[in-house]
């Protein structure tokens, strides 16, 4: 089933003496979704935000919070991150020995699940949990730091992971996290991306998160 494009900017790149302005900016300008990349120095090399900072984010608006874990044994902060407000929990393969079990705990706790992949891991490691999932998230960079290159190989498995979501009738988004700007939007797009992470290319855009907003709309054709 093909969804909308769907627009999620990162708050890692937001001015965090700002933040809940800066969410109401994306906001009004048509974001979809606001992503939340928690990072706890073991799994990444990046410490960032925890449940204090997605409950504050929760009231400051009323868009879908797409949280991002990159953290080591994600299934023991699924409760207090769904308590904190977060609608998706997106957890990375690599961390979840019992994928399977941790993707049915997200849900059973009342929160959409996703399955996050590396750009080294390859697609077959989701393969098994990709029709139960509501969300597969492809990195298009390595996870941990916001301002990164895009790797152009993402393209190729975005469409590979278009196929297998065909092939074994998954319905989820297929999101892309990384180095997303104008110039990669239409090639990720055109591969079957339906979620768009943008840190820097929306918070750090100097025209403002509007017309940030408005060329990736563009971009996206
Ligand atoms: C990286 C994070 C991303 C990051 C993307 O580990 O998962 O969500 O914020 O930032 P940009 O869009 O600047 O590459
Ligand atoms: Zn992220």
């Amino acid at each position: 089933m093909s969804h909308p494009i769907k627009i999620a900017p990162s708050i890692l790149a937001a001015d965090f003496t700002r933040l809940g302005r800066q969410i109401a900016e994306a906001e009004a300008a048509g974001a979809d979704w606001i992503h939340v990349d928690v990072m706890d120095g073991r799994f990444v090399p990046n410490i960032t935000i925890g449940p204090l900072i997605v409950e504050a984010v929760r009231r400051s608006t009323r868009l879908p919070l797409d949280a991002h874990l990159m953290i080591v044994e994600p299934e023991k902060y699924i409760e207090a991150f769904v308590t904190a407000g977060a609608d998706r929990l997106t957890v990375h393969a690599e961390t979840c020995p019992h994928l399977h079990r941790t993707v049915q705990h997200i849900r059973a706790a009342g929160a959409r699940p996703g399955v996050v992949i590396n750009p080294a891991t390859p697609l077959s490691a989701i393969e098994e949990i990709a029709a139960d999932v509501d969300l597969i998230l492809i990195m298009s960079v390595n996870p941990g730091f916001g301002g990164q290159q895009f790797i152009e190989a993402s393209v190729d498995k975005i469409a590979r992971t278009r196929a297998l979501c065909e092939r074994v009738g998954s319905r989820a988004e297929i999101e892309v996290d990384g180095g997303i700007d104008v110039t990669t939007t239409p090639r990720v797009v055109a591969a079957g991306a339906t979620v768009l992470v943008v840190g820097s290319a929306v918070f750090r855009h100097p025209a403002g998160v509007a017309a940030a907003i408005g060329a990736l709309r563009q971009a996206i054709g």
